[in-house]
């Protein structure tokens, strides 16, 4: 949730350090700091606030250093102050380090240490590592850093520096993301690879507990037995371009237009339209397995659980397959019924989630067989599970989710295709749904040349304090998007229910102050939701209703008409996805929000 960004070469850090931490904010923004350090010592300056104060702060003290590392917080223990901004620096001025992660036994670490005299100068359950680490020091850092880890309990990504060894960063990680990368004679480290991306696509992604050390001559990795180890170099494969906003206002509103491509690079190579089948070269030796599998359940949080209730209802209605899905915070803590027998799908866009990646611990606990369906390439869910499928999204960097949703869908849908066919789905069925796949991309181009007219009726609702969102079936846990969507980034209450859930509780809430927005597709279940929409409408609402291409009669019921192209139930979650994320984020526009990074939020959630 925080961002971690060092250097140590032969340039400036400064600079390094501050556009990575610019690139990282959307990781975490409610303060920020860095640390330099040279042979006279170590030189700290922390700001609350945005990245561009700390950099105006750091011009007027003309300073640079060959060595730093620098954060960027979302505060989890202390409110946002200067003195809870990271890096944290030891009693005696020489440890400095950032962290990402939580410390989970820091109460009882931090009363010892203080009943030993330290003194603590912020909030923080990271400043007991600093203290840790600076008691541990005898010469040498990795040593200290080994040796105060001993003492932890907790999940972290750590950059340290100390003041006697100034030639030197070492990092190490848990249970939270840190990647090293190598440059001409510079050496780098960050929690994600977009810090770092303008400078080097050689990265070494650390596994839990080793320690990697910078100097300005490489980089050396140990595991967690003192033992030197080789690291691969994995080469990035995508390009700044892709981490910038290329002339859009906002990161969301790029990364909603991009879907027609994310959705396409999704299926590349594994849609076989003439075939009516798909091909996913990750789970091929697992397919057997899913099949026969005793359960089969599916574990994610916020739209990645969103994007699971869909999993599991195309399962079953296509490949008739029962499944489950369990969001993945209560998945650990309800004794799931896995064992051997079973599969669990981990989903999500960052592959870092601690939700997540406690559930999937615990179904390996239980010796399930876990696969993945992760964005990001080497993230700790993707090396964690036994197998899996990554959805090719490339860097999300808007907090909301909106690309990754609809290139997870896109994968659920090819391996639910997949499994039908192997259940007995026909080559007729089979054929038809994979051309309505093929088509997706064009079909989401035309969506989005509605934009000028969700703008304009965004400006009607912008004002609203409550919504609510209906959808049956397959639509219902895009009603749940569709909802959260809006809440994420306008902070306007709202709600996702089965349409036909409304009259058996929320039609009380229904007067002119509240919208409804109704997914009405023209399918089974077309007639109820009309008499859906009529119920509201007979109590003053006013309805907002997404139907099919050609519908002339919810014209009548409804106040405003968002058209989407005919759809297959397959598709239509995709589809009818890309109106609401444009809702949204016309609504948060309207009122001033700050879309990309809403308040309270962080992308990827790495703490439980
Ligand atoms: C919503 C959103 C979050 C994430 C959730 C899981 O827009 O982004 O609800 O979907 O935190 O994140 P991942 O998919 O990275 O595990």
């Amino acid at each position: 949730m925080c961002g971690i960004v060092g250097y140590i070469g032969q340039n400036n850090a400064i600079p390094v350090v501050i556009e990575g931490l610019q690139r990282l904010e959307y990781r975490g923004y409610d303060s920020c700091g860095i640390a330099l350090l040279n042979v006279t010592g170590i030189n700290l300056e922390k700001v609350t606030g945005k990245v561009n104060k700390l950099q105006g702060a750091l011009a007027q003290q003309q300073t640079s250093s060959p060595v730093a590392i620098g954060h960027t917080r979302w505060a989890t223990h202390g409110p946002p102050t200067v003195d809870n901004a990271h890096p944290h620096v030891s009693q005696d001025g020489k440890v400095a380090l950032v962290h990402n992660g939580i410390i989970e036994n820091y109460k009882i670490l931090r009363d010892e240490l203080e009943n030993s005299g330290y003194e603590f100068s912020s909030d923080t359950d990271t400043e007991v590592v600093v203290a840790l680490i600076s008691q541990a020091y005898h010469g040498n850092l990795e040593s200290a850093v080994r040796e105060a880890l001993s003492h932890v309990i907790g999940a972290y990504g750590l950059a340290i520096i100390h003041a006697d060894e100034p030639e030197k960063i070492v990092c190490t990680r848990k249970g939270a993301p840190l990647i090293m990368a190598v440059g001409e004679n510079e050496y780098f480290v960050a929690s994600d690879v977009a810090a770092i991306l303008k400078y080097s696509k050689d990265v070494i992604y650390l596994d839990n507990e080793e320690i990697g050390v910078l100097t300005p001559d490489g980089i050396k990795t140990y595991s967690s037995d003192e033992n030197q180890i080789a690291k691969k170099i994995h080469k990035i494969t995508f390009n700044l371009e892709e981490v910038e906003k290329g002339g859009f206002e906002h990161f969301m509103l790029k990364e909603i237009f991009s879907q027609p491509q994310t959705i396409h690079d999704a299926m590349r190579g594994r849609l076989l339209p003439e075939e009516g089948n798909a091909h996913l070269g990750g789970l091929n030796h697992m397919i057997g397995s899913i099949l026969h599998a005793d359960q089969r359940y599916f574990t994610a949080c916020g739209t990645s659980w969103h994007a699971a209730l869909i999993g599991e209802m195309m399962f079953e209605q296509f490949a008739r397959l029962p499944s489950e899905v369990e969001y993945a915070s209560e998945f650990r803590y309800r004794e799931p019924l896995v064992d051997t027998k079973s599969i669990v799908f981990a989903i999500s866009q960052s592959g870092e989630t601690a939700d997540t990646l406690a559930a999937i611990q615990e179904a390996k606990n239980r010796d399930a067989t876990v696969l993945g369906i992760c964005n990001v390439v080497g993230s700790s869910i993707a090396r964690e599970t036994e197998a899996g499928v990554y959805i090719h999204a490339g860097p999300e960097i808007g907090v909301a989710s909106t690309k990754a949703f609809t290139s997870q869908v896109t994968v659920l849908s090819l391996l639910t295709l997949k499994l039908a066919r192997l259940m007995g789905m026909s080559d007729a069925d089979g054929l038809e749904i994979a051309q309505a796949m093929q088509r997706l991309p064009e079909d989401v181009e035309w969506l989005l040349k509605q934009a000028d007219q969700i703008a304009e009726i965004a400006k009607l609702y912008a004002d609203a304090s409550n919504f609510l969102y209906l959808g049956r079936g397959v639509n219902f846990p895009v009603a749940l998007e569709g909802a959260l969507k809006l809440k994420e980034i306008s902070y306007i209450h709202a709600e996702g229910y089965p349409a036909a859930e409304m009259k058996h509780g929320p039609i009380a809430l229904i007067d002119r102050s509240m919208p409804i927005v109704a997914i009405a597709p023209q399918d089974k279940t077309y007639d109820k939701i009309i008499s859906n929409i009529e119920e509201v409408k007979a109590r003053h609402g006013r309805v907002i209703a997404l139907a099919t291409q050609g519908d002339t009669r919810i014209k009548d019921v409804a106040d405003h008409v968002l058209y989407v192209p005919p759809a297959l139930s397959f598709t239509a979650p995709i589809l009818n996805v890309i109106p609401l994320q444009l809702l949204s984020y016309y609504i948060a526009v309207e009122r001033g929000c700050n879309v990309d990074q809403p308040r309270n939020l962080a992308k990827s959630v790495t703490v439980e």
